[in-house]
């Protein structure tokens, strides 16, 4: 996203200029003395509610009021998967506060699992579009748009498409229903549809899957045709972890992606995960990575951001741990701001107690923008400071 336009409004100078102050330079570059919002620094959007004034503003300046006009800034929302297994199954449904958050400070969600194939189609022929539903209901009502997660993975499938002994004509059939029913039932509220989700393993070669075993690398065209019949409006991306930057895993999509706009297959975006940990330097060259994908004409987008780390016995981060974990959640928006189709970022998750990491990364966590207390981390402060600074045209 190129630099933000100016217009005239009241301003959120002063939470701004506090959160400046309270940003340390963390020795990654970033200078707080030149992330100052100018006082020309509008709201970007009327809040859902219509109950935040100025005033409010100043105290709080949630991440979509400060956010450059058009971009999103987006969460997903937790339920479902590793959820099963905790205490809390659903806080989209029984934390009140959680729920208030997602409206408050996002304006793009993404369903974490109920769009996954084992919540949505559970059994071969039925659907269950309950959960999914009342997300996209929730958007609606909150004015934020919704991204579709997923059409096509070798994750999360339901036993029955598994283990079924399908024939390829059969299991080719069976997608073909499963996208024009999901992406149909959602025509015109999905802006963006994660439609093939990691599909190359990390030695950038072609995943093992249900899809890929029978169907060989057409299933991806295929699912991209099929989307586009069902919803002609919804953006299509392809999705991936560890290709933030340019290396074999992200130049094998780049590849892919230029063949399969040279066979004129519908494909309009490329989203880059952006899971990392503090354990791990920061990959290198993430705006040129999006720039080469724009220049094919995609749009982009970052679509899952968190950035885990080694927990101390205490369990609780250090001072240094949440620096370095606001740098990298800052330099990966500072890619997607400066790439002017990069319109979307999403964080996989903004509170550490629903967090997919501890029980995916045993030992790590602390992964999001908040603690398990709704509290602000540095990395909060830094995407705040980032959004109001391109607002503002100061970049
Ligand atoms: C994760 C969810 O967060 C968990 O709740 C679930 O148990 C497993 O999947 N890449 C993806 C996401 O594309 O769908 C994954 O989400 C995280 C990695």
């Amino acid at each position: 996203m190129r630099a933000g336009r100016t217009s005239s409004a009241i301003g959120v100078v002063l939470a701004l200029s506090l959160l400046a102050a309270a940003c340390g330079d963390d020795g990654n570059g970033v200078d707080p003395e030149e992330s100052v919002a100018s006082p020309e620094t509008p709201p970007t959007e009327t809040p859902p509610d219509g109950e935040e004034g100025p005033d409010v503003l100043e105290e709080a300046a949630p991440l979509r009021q400060v956010a450059p006009e058009g971009f999103k800034i987006g969460t997903a929302v937790a339920g479902g998967g590793h959820h099963e297994n905790q205490p809390v199954p659903d806080p989209f449904n029984t934390d009140e506060e959680y729920r208030e958050l997602v409206g408050q400070e996002f304006n793009s969600v993404t369903p974490e699992n109920h769009l996954k194939w084992e919540m949505v189609h559970p059994e071969q022929g039925e659907y269950d579009f309950e959960r999914a539903d009342e997300i996209v209901a929730y958007a609606q009502d909150h004015d934020q748009v919704v991204r579709g997660h997923t059409l096509v993975w070798h994750s999360q499938n339901p036993g029955w498409l598994e283990a079924g002994d399908f024939t390829s004509e059969e299991l080719r059939e069976i997608l073909r229903d499963h996208i024009h029913t999901v992406v149909g039932r959602y025509k015109g509220q999905i802006q963006q549809w994660d439609v093939a989700n990691e599909i190359f393993d990390d030695n950038a070669t072609w995943r093992d899957s249900v899809w890929y075993d029978a169907l060989g690398p057409d299933y991806v065209a295929d699912a991209l045709r099929w989307a586009h019949e069902a919803d002609p409006d919804a953006q299509l991306f392809l999705n991936d972890y560890n290709v933030e930057g340019i290396n074999a895993k992200s130049t094998a999509w780049y590849e892919l992606i230029q063949d399969l706009l040279a066979d004129d297959v519908p494909v309009h975006g490329f989203g880059i995960q952006g899971h990392l940990s503090i354990e791990f330097a920061f990959p290198g060259n993430v705006q040129a990575n999006l720039e080469r994908f724009d220049a094919l004409g995609l749009e982009t987008a970052i679509t899952e951001v968190d950035v885990r780390m080694v927990l101390p016995d205490d369990g609780v981060p250090t001072e240094q741990q949440l620096q370095r974990q606001a740098s990298d959640f800052g330099r990966l928006l500072e890619a997607c701001l400066a790439v002017e189709g990069c319109d979307s970022f999403t964080v996989w998750g903004f509170a550490d107690q629903y967090s997919w990491v501890p029980v995916f990364f045993p030992g790590e966590g602390a992964a999001n923008l908040m603690d398990e207390d709704f509290t602000r981390k540095p990395a909060y402060d830094e995407l705040q400071r980032l959004l109001a600074e391109q607002r503002s045209g100061a970049s």
